[in-house]
C-alpha cells in the first residue's frame, strides 16, 4: 500500500501525451483521492478552453492565470493533481510542486507523445508544421525541469494505464 501521507497531495508532471490525465485519474480512484487537471479547471473557470485562451491572451497570458490555479490546487491536501506540460517552466510553480507534495514525472519518448497527441487540435502550441520537431524541442528544454521536481521518474511505454499505476504505486516509498 502507498507509504505518502493520505493528506499529502500527489502532483504528474510530464509532456503532452504522457497520460497525466488519464493515469492520475485512474492513480485517484485507485487510492480513492479526488483527482484535479489544472488545464480542466482553468477552463472550468474561464469558460472558454485552452485555445481560446492562448489566442486571446497569448501563452504569457495562459502562464499566468496556469501559475494562479497552480498555486492554489497544488494546496489541497489528499488529491491527485494532473499539470499542464509547461506548467514546469515558472520557477514559482517548480517549487510550489517539489515542496508541497509527491511529484511523479511520467515520461514518454518524443515518439510516443507524437502518436498519442496525432488528434489533439485543442493544444496550441502543437499547432505546427512540425510536431516532432515541436515535441523535441520542448522535451529537451524541459526535461530536466520535470527531473528536478520529481520524486519518482515512471516510463511510460506501451502499459496499460493499470500498469502504469501499478509501478507507481511500487515507487511510493516504503
Ligand atoms: C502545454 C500543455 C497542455 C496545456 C497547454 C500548454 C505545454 O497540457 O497546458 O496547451 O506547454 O506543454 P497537457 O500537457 O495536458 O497537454
Amino acid at each position: 500500500m502507498t507509504q505518502v501521507a493520505d493528506d499529502q497531495p500527489i502532483f504528474l508532471v510530464g509532456p503532452m501525451g504522457a497520460g497525466k490525465s488519464t493515469v492520475g485519474r485512474q492513480l485517484a480512484r485507485t487510492l480513492n483521492r479526488d483527482f484535479l487537471d489544472t488545464d480542466q479547471e482553468l477552463e472550468r473557470r474561464t469558460g472558454v478552453d485552452i485555445p481560446y485562451i492562448f489566442e486571446i491572451e497569448g501563452e504569457a497570458g495562459f502562464r499566468a492565470r496556469e501559475r494562479k490555479v497552480l498555486d492554489e490546487l497544488t494546496r489541497k491536501p489528499g488529491i491527485v493533481l494532473a499539470t499542464g506540460g509547461g506548467a514546469v517552466l515558472d520557477p514559482a510553480n517548480r517549487e510550489a510542486l517539489a515542496s508541497r507534495g509527491y511529484v511523479i514525472y511520467l515520461y514518454a519518448s518524443v515518439a510516443q507523445q507524437l502518436a498519442r497527441t496525432r488528434r489533439s487540435r485543442n493544444r496550441p502550441l502543437l499547432d505546427t508544421e512540425d510536431r516532432q520537431a515541436r515535441l523535441a524541442a520542448l522535451l529537451a528544454e524541459r526535461d530536466p525541469l520535470y527531473r528536478a521536481v520529481a520524486d519518482q521518474v515512471l516510463e511510460t511505454g506501451d502499459q496499460k494505464v493499470k500498469t502504469v499505476v501499478q509501478q507507481i504505486l511500487d515507487g511510493l516509498p516504503a
